[in-house]
């Protein structure tokens, strides 16, 4: 057990280590205190066991956990959800991919959307909130990341139906409006796997599980199991990585959608792609 000691001195100690930044939402998250506090306050103690709790989170920011596995929630979309290292943190490059869903989902009275690799449920959910007279369900191959979604979906009074499986495995013979997705798309081995935090977060939401590849496994299934799950005029919409517009296209012309187009982020990077049945 570390000593007690008064929160300013952590902040400033931890603040040698790790981003200022992230030693102050560690403090935070660790002493249920404001900015305002640390600001106004810094003398405040800290108890012994807190102290030691910030100091055991203090080194695993330093050994590269992501901060949102470390403080248990992520921001996406102006909504907070809860996150575990058995999903993938919320990217701001997702934003698009429910823009466009939506919009397409409100054209369409009652539209039945489903959600392919939920994980924390995020686009289930900002889709379900956006377009309340959607019917939305989500799947995924992971219990434990269909419980972080059932509970962030309850959170934001989001009515989905969740479904643990293969794809499209769990769906059966049913058909939707709009299959929307964001897959694993990046090839086993990829070096930037070994970047920016990703060892912490789930293989296999990350990666199609097929080394020295293109990323394109999981895309490609799913461009294959669309015509059988979607209704006339139906779409459906991906996103995937920086590079692989142009294939994802092609995969989509091929397999007979129409009006296949690419979206893109803020970042101006084409990060969406999709098309109609
Ligand atoms: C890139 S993450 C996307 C998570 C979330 N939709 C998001 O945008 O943050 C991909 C998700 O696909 C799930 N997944 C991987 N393989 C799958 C499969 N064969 N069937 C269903 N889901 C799968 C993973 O568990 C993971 O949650």
């Amino acid at each position: 057990m570390s000593a007690a000691m008064r929160i300013g001195d952590a902040w400033r100690q931890a603040g040698r280590r790790i981003d200022r930044l992230d030693a102050r939402l560690l403090l935070e998250h660790v002493c249920g205190c404001a900015y305002a506090d640390l600001l106004a306050r810094p003398e405040r103690e800290m108890s012994g066991e807190q102290a030691s709790r910030f100091d055991g989170l203090v080194k695993r920011r330093e050994a590269g956990e992501p901060l949102a596995y470390l403080v248990g929630n992520a921001w996406f979309c102006d909504l907070e959800f809860a996150v575990s290292p058995a999903v993938l943190i919320p990217r701001p490059d997702t934003e698009v991919l429910v823009e466009v869903a939506s919009e397409k989902a409100r054209a369409v009275e009652n539209p039945g959307v489903v959600d392919l690799g939920t994980g924390s449920g995020i686009v289930a959910i900002l889709i379900a909130r956006r377009c309340p007279q959607a019917l939305v369900t989500a799947v995924d191959v992971s219990v434990a990341a269909l419980d972080v979604a059932r509970a962030n979906a309850e959170r934001h009074h989001a009515h989905i139906r969740f479904l643990e499986g293969d794809w499209y495995a769990p769906l059966g013979e049913e058909r939707f409006d709009i299959i929307v997705s964001n897959p694993p798309y990046v090839a086993e081995g990829d070096p930037h796997l070994q970047l920016n935090g990703l060892p912490f977060e789930p293989q296999h939401a990350l990666t199609d599980g097929v080394a020295g590849g293109n990323g394109l496994a999981c895309i490609r299934r799913i461009v294959a199991g669309a015509a059988d799950h979607l209704r006339a005029g139906g779409w459906l919409l991906m996103e995937h990585g920086y590079d692989q517009a142009v294939e994802v296209r092609r995969l989509l012309w091929n397999a007979g959608f129409v009006d296949v187009a690419s979206w893109k982020d803020a970042a101006g990077i084409e990060r969406v792609s999709g098309g109609r049945a």
